[in-house]
């Protein structure tokens, strides 16, 4: 069963995304006519998660050629849209795709160049979806028949262009009827577990409960915890992964107690040119996020604040990394380094 909303579509020219700025509590739409309009989306997180930054900036590249007939300028546009957020390699990823059917095709003319575009666009959209789905059959073999899950940060439908991967990987399983138990953490400062996985959870009526992040570390250390699933924004090389921040955290609290912790990943997330984390770039976001929460100011005025947006989990603390061409198991560079081979694992 898929979700009951749609949270990216192209249609009549313009991209329409649900706005996850204001999730739950409203159910709203913004539409994106420009590629100026994409790039603040991603920015202001209107539409967050890696997958889902990457299948909106494929249609940012479509209407950045509308807009620029110039090819310097539609180079300037593109190098615009992938500075929106520096983490999550798939906004690069995408936007590299697009510019290399640009490059096949410019020459057969602007109208073809366009069409062609826009077929990438879509291809790009309609194949998360499918290896989100592979992903998810391919995660729920390490999920028990019955398990409680610890899950943080939104890596469902609305973090991708559709369907989820850890997210997509719970669904998996419940939909397969395991005895299945999840455990959201809030995912401070911009509550995607409060205000969007529980949503999401809640939409496919699986049970859970909602936790302050800093309640994660009892439940795992009382044994209530039998495997962590949560997505990744960038994973290198030697398959240290960047995700959500407190992912590392979690991450620690889980190798100290023997608990199974997974990333779960499309393969478009490996960053396979950096050797490791700490070549991975760490968004800081506005210090508003920490100093106010849904408006409302929750700390001095003036207090110095420090936002980094994602942290690094070392892979040590890595059980797997699940991929829709297979669960990479250490030794995770060697691995991975077959992913990059094109071997399926
Ligand atoms: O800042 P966000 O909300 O874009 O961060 C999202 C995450 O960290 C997700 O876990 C990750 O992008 C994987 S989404 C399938």
């Amino acid at each position: 069963m898929d979700e009951s909303f749609v949270a990216l579509n192209f249609t009549e020219g313009k991209l329409i995304l649900l706005d996850q700025r204001v999730l739950p509590t409203q159910v709203t739409y913004v539409t994106c006519a420009t590629y100026e309009e994409v790039e603040f989306a991603i920015r202001d997180m209107i539409v967050r998660g890696a997958p889902a930054i990457g299948a909106v900036a494929a249609y940012g590249v479509y209407l950045a050629l509308q807009q620029c007939p110039e090819q310097a300028a539609f180079y300037q546009a593109c190098k615009f849209l992938s500075l929106a957020r520096p983490t999550a390699i798939n906004l690069g990823w995408a936007i590299d795709r697009m510019l290399g059917v640009y490059e096949t095709v410019k020459a057969q003319g602007r109208p073809k160049t366009l069409e062609r575009l826009l077929m990438e666009a879509h291809t790009i959209r309609e194949e998360d979806i499918q290896t989100n789905k592979t992903i998810s059959r391919i995660g729920n073999q390490v999920v028990p028949y019955k398990a409680t899950i610890l899950t943080h940060c939104n890596t469902g439908a609305l973090a991708t262009a559709g369907w989820g991967t850890a997210l997509g990987v719970i669904k998996q399983a419940f939909y397969d009827k395991k005895d299945i138990f999840v455990y959201a953490d809030e995912t401070r400062p911009r509550f995607q577990g409060a205000r969007l996985t529980a949503w999401e959870l809640m939409e496919s009526k699986i049970p859970s409960k909602l936790i302050p992040d800093s309640a994660a570390a009892t439940l795992i250390r009382d044994g209530k915890i039998d495997l962590v699933i949560l997505g990744g924004d960038r994973v290198a090389a030697n398959g240290d992964v960047a995700n959500k921040l407190g992912t590392f955290a979690l991450s620690v609290i889980c190798k100290a107690y023997g608990v199974p912790f997974y990333s779960v990943v499309p393969v478009s997330t490996i960053d396979f040119t950096i050797r490791d984390g700490s070549e991975i770039p760490i968004e800081e976001r506005e210090a508003e996020e920490v100093t106010h929460v849904q408006g409302v100011q929750v700390a001095p005025s003036g207090m110095q604040v420090y936002n980094p947006a994602f942290d690094v989990t070392p892979h040590q603390n890595l059980t797997g990394i699940i991929t829709e061409r297979g669960i990479i198991y250490p030794p995770f560079k060697q691995n991975i380094e077959r992913l990059r081979r094109g071997e399926t694992l």
